[in-house]
C-alpha cells in the first residue's frame, strides 16, 4: 500500500508558501499606501511654489496722497486646496503721485497683525505693545526691527505687490 504523506506535505507547504507570499504582498501594499502621506509631507516644502509672485491689490487712483490703506491679496505660496486661508494683508501708502510704499501687516516680533493709527501716525501691535513709525521702523516694544516692506510697482494703473514669505526676526527656524 502506497502512502500519500509526501504529496500531502508538499501541497501543504506550497499552500503555506502561497499564503505567506500573499500576506507579505498585502502588507507591502498597505505599507506603501500608509507611507504616501508621510513621504508627501516630507517632500512638500521642496514641491511648494517658492517664487515671488506679483499680485494686483488695488487701483492707484483709489489712494489719496499720504493715505495709508489696508489691502488684501493671496499669498505667493498657494496650495491647490487653499481658498480664503491663502489670503494675507498689507498696508499701502501713496507718498506722492508716483511713489507707493507697502508694509507687511505682520508685526516683526511674533507676527500678530498690526493696525494703522491715523492720529499718532503709528502702526500698533495689540499683542505685546510693539509700535512702528509711519516709515515702518521700530518705535517701541519687543520687536527688534521694523515692519517688512513689500516690493511694490504700478502697472497699467494698478498697484501690485511682490508677495513672498515674510521673515519674522524673533523666530528662529
Ligand atoms: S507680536 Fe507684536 S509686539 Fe509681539
Amino acid at each position: 500500500m502506497s502512502c500519500n504523506c509526501n504529496s500531502g506535505k508538499k501541497e501543504q507547504q506550497s499552500r503555506r508558501s502561497f499564503l505567506s507570499k500573499l500576506i507579505y504582498s498585502i502588507m507591502g501594499i498597505v505599507t506603501v499606501i500608509l507611507a504616501i502621506p508621510f513621504i508627501t509631507a516630507m517632500l512638500e516644502p521642496f514641491l511648494r511654489q517658492k517664487k515671488p509672485v506679483w499680485r494686483r491689490v488695488a487701483e492707484a487712483n483709489d489712494f489719496k496722497i499720504g493715505e495709508t490703506k489696508k489691502v488684501t491679496f493671496k499669498n505667493s505660496t498657494l496650495y491647490k486646496w487653499s481658498s480664503d486661508i491663502s489670503k494675507t494683508a498689507a498696508y499701502v501708502r501713496r507718498d506722492n503721485d508716483n511713489e507707493f510704499i507697502a508694509f507687511s501687516v505682520n508685526c516683526s516680533h511674533l507676527g500678530c497683525p498690526v493696525r494703522w493709527e491715523d492720529k499718532p501716525q503709528l502702526f500698533c501691535c495689540p499683542c505685546h505693545g510693539g509700535a512702528f513709525y509711519r516709515d515702518g521702523s521700530r518705535a517701541a516694544g519687543p520687536p527688534n526691527r521694523g515692519l517688512y516692506k513689500y516690493p511694490i510697482r504700478i502697472k497699467n494703473g494698478s498697484v501690485e505687490l511682490e508677495t513672498q514669505a515674510i521673515p519674522i526676526t524673533n523666530i528662529t527656524v
